[in-house]
């Protein structure tokens, strides 16, 4: 479990955590931590503190909120029905980076939250602030990352602060957040069907361990980058493992998102070396324009570069496990942005395991900008 308290922090934690439940019960908005990034808070039950979440972030009205819950038994009063598949995700991956999209309960939610859905995306996160937050607020608690809308989500109080400072009415700090990307987002259908609407931090191989369950996922991240969504309903028949852009997909992922002040590209191709020299070819362009430059490169591809190939260069982690990468890269291109970099390259990675979601940050940060090369 992320977040443990320790001795010395424990008092001043829970101080700041009951302050931050009577804010919240006040119709308050607050930052809390969670295992996946810092998320901004209100009772999901009341317009008012929903509103006021949209209006902070600058986040369009059509984009539904997450509720997060900190009990299984609070699940009954906002939706209708949880279909077997979903009790096995919770069973598996709850508390945890795992949103699932169920049928809403009238008239128990603020209707904000949801945008007019008739569904609502839940999540239980495992983050021992968070839970022990919405334990004490006791109402389900709308949350969407704490970040202004387009930034790329906060990963650390610091940043929650950069973004709303003055605009919420505070920031619980639990410490820098451990998975360092958004849950994942899916739909179940009765007929065992999982649909992945946003590649997060349970992965999609994960997803598929579940029992009778068939994984599909809305395409990869360049189709979702680029296509808006579309209202048709997915037939419960599917069977495919990728389905192009007509599938319903969450309502946020029309939106540029994650993305930095400066020109982000992304450079892909078979070999790292040739990816290496393309990139430091484009760096040095840019340096000798007098353009301030980053790059985030792998660590196994450190050694395919010169000595300073841009003026701030980041490295990933391992290509291997994907885990660093995950944990570093919002903070990276926040870094990037206070240094003034104008001009970005980042090294893609393959699309398996935790791969999908940062793939998918990535193109959304960089606009959709991919450099291909042989
Ligand atoms: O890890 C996370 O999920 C973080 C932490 C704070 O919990 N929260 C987060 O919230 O990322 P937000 O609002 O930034 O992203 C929620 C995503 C959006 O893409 C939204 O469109 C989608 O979930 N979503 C919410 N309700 C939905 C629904 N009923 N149907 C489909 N998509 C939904
Ligand atoms: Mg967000």
């Amino acid at each position: 479990e992320e977040g443990e308290f320790s001795d010395k922090q424990d008092i001043s934690t829970r101080r700041a955590m009951s302050e931050a439940a009577s804010l919240l019960l006040k119709g308050g908005i607050v930052a809390f931590p969670t295992e996946t990034v810092y998320g901004l808070g209100a009772d999901a039950r009341s317009t008012a503190a929903v509103e006021a979440v949209f209006a902070a972030k600058g986040r369009p009205s059509d984009n539904p909120l997450i509720v997060h819950i900190a009990e299984r038994s609070q699940l009954e009063s906002l939706v209708t029905e949880v279909p077997p598949i979903a009790l096995t995700l919770m069973d598996m991956y709850w508390p945890g980076p795992l949103t699932i999209v169920l049928p809403l309960r009238p008239n128990v939610l603020s209707n904000r939250v949801t945008a007019g859905l008739d569904t609502v995306g839940i999540r239980m996160p495992n983050h021992r602030v968070a839970l022990a937050l919405i334990q004490e607020a006791g109402c389900p608690v709308a949350a969407p990352s704490a970040n202004r809308s387009g930034r790329p989500s906060p990963t650390l109080a610091s940043h929650v602060q950069e973004d709303l400072d003055g605009r919420i009415d505070g920031v619980l700090d639990g410490g820098p957040a451990g998975v360092g990307l958004e849950s994942t987002v899916v739909r179940v259908f009765s007929n065992g069907v999982i649909q992945v609407l946003r590649p997060g931090g349970i992965t999609i191989e994960q997803l598929g361990k579940v029992k009778g369950a068939t994984v599909i996922s809305v395409g990869g991240a360049y189709e979702e980058a680029q296509s808006a969504i579309s209202p048709e309903i997915m037939t419960e028949s599917v069977q495919v493992k990728k389905v192009a852009s007509e599938a319903p997909r969450s309502p946020g992922v029309k939106y540029t998102h994650y993305a930095p002040q400066g020109e982000l590209s992304i450079v892909r191709g078979s070999s790292p070396q040739a990816v290496a020299s393309e990139i430091e070819l484009l760096l040095d362009k840019a340096r000798h324009d007098g353009t301030m430059t980053g790059l985030l490169a792998f660590e196994e591809h450190m050694p395919f570069y010169g000595l300073n190939p841009a003026n701030i260069v980041i490295s990933l982690g391992s290509i291997d496990t994907l885990a660093e990468a995950a944990h570093k890269l919002y903070t990276s291109l926040r870094l990037f942005d206070e240094m003034g970099v104008a001009y970005m390259l980042s090294e893609a990675c393959p699309e398996e395991g935790l791969g999908e979601a940062i793939m998918n940050r990535l193109v959304k940060a960089a606009g959709g900008r991919i450099i291909e090369i042989e």
